[in-house]
């Protein structure tokens, strides 16, 4: 049997709590389906390497990663002493540009036993995947500063999108659709609004899905599309969005469910050149660090779907019904209403797994 090669970065905050859980169910998970998994943890990557070295990550970060089967990611920042946009361009942003984890899939799910915040919807009824463009976009850091502390000062930041980035995930999106029983994509827009890239954006979508004519396409504003998250959640299947809309979507979607302490998210390189992350969608929470209460599902779930994108698909599964069982049956953190610690509500998915 392979063994498979898995950088364990914790981070910042909650993510330093959350991971010990991830591990503790891909432990359970090795055992009972006879896997070899290597875990290579990582102290960088983090503001405490931050603030004792002046850097995120070691020169040689890429070299130390790139023979990694995977990435487990917890989460990175801790704005009291480095600021978001250094810590995060200086980790995150950039193994998902320079590892060309050009997927971003978040799925959205209502579970049974979870309070669902929009009155009447039943599990089932929100069941879709959030699909975002992960190395372009409007994340750039192209733009600047000009005439700095004068009246005249001016910002600018540049969108970037090419046909090659836009079509490679529309194409995913499609491919993801089809496979599914609704054949239903939708492609958030702002086609109003930013009337350059917005409309081209659409353009491509209406290009790549000629070659998809079982899947029925809805584009949608954006804004819109963020009213009917919340009003009607059941029409959606896939979601393919901008690397920004996809971001706010991906914390909406999972609000609409509960709790984004459940969401999940894997930043896929599917030709698989170099390895591909998975973190869960929320932060490093430092409103609720140090109390050991931080929901674990969201990591353990990105653990299990690291394991489905290994090959591990029985193991994913099994997580995946330990996780739907514990949140039924209890025990719950804090954010699903109930008592319980991490580490409690951890020990209950491996348990079970
Ligand atoms: P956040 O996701 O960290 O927290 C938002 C809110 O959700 C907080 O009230 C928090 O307590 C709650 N929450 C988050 N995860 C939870 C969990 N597992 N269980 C229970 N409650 C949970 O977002 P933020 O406050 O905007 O950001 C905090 C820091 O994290 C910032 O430095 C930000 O840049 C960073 N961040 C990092 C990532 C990442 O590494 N992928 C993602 C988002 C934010
Ligand atoms: C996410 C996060 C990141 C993003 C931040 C921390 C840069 O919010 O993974 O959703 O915006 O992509
Ligand atoms: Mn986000």
């Amino acid at each position: 049997k392979k063994t498979l090669k898995i950088a364990v970065i914790p981070g910042d905050g909650i993510g330093k709590e959350v991971m010990p859980e991830g591990l503790r169910v891909l432990k359970a998970a090795a055992q009972r389906f006879d896997l070899a998994l290597d875990f290579h943890e990582i102290e960088w990557a983090s503001c405490d390497y931050y603030l004792a070295k002046g850097q995120m990550m070691p020169d040689d970060w890429k070299a130390q990663l790139s023979g990694m089967d995977a990435i487990l990611f917890g989460a990175v920042g801790w704005p009291q002493t480095v600021p978001d946009h250094v810590s995060l361009w200086g980790s995150l942003l950039k193994f998902r540009r320079e590892f060309d984890q050009y997927i971003n899939l978040r799925p959205v799910r209502l579970f049974d036993g979870v309070p669902c915040p929009l009155a009447g919807r039943k599990p089932g009824e929100i069941d879709y995947f959030v699909v975002r463009e992960n190395t372009e976009g409007e994340y750039t850091n192209l733009g600047g500063v000009m005439y700095a502390g004068t009246e005249r000062e001016i910002v600018i930041q540049e969108t970037v999108m090419s046909r090659f980035g836009a079509d490679r995930v529309l194409k995913y999106a499609f491919e993801l659709a089809n496979s599914r029983a609704r054949k239903h994509l939708t492609v958030a827009t702002k086609s109003n609004g930013i009337a350059i890239s917005m409309p081209w954006w659409d353009g491509r979508a209406d290009a790549v899905g000629a070659d998809f004519p079982e899947v029925t396409i809805d584009k949608q504003h954006i804004d819109i599309l963020s009213a009917r998250f919340v009003l009607q959640p059941g029409r959606f299947d896939v979601v393919v969005a901008s690397n920004l809309f996809g971001d706010i979507l991906s914390d909406l979607g999972p609000a609409t469910t509960g709790t984004i302490g459940l969401a999940p998210s894997a930043n896929l390189n599917p030709e698989r050149k170099f390895p591909s992350l998975f973190e869960p969608v929320h932060g490093s929470a430092p409103d609720i660090y140090g109390q050991n209460i931080a929901n674990p599902v969201a990591m353990i779930w990105s653990a299990a779907l690291m394991l489905d994108f290994l090959g591990q698909r029985a193991a994913h599964d099994a997580i995946l019904k330990a996780i739907e069982r514990v949140l039924v049956e209890g025990p719950r953190t804090r954010d699903l209403g109930g008592q319980a610690s991490t580490t409690e509500m951890g020990e209950a998915i491996a348990a079970l797994v």
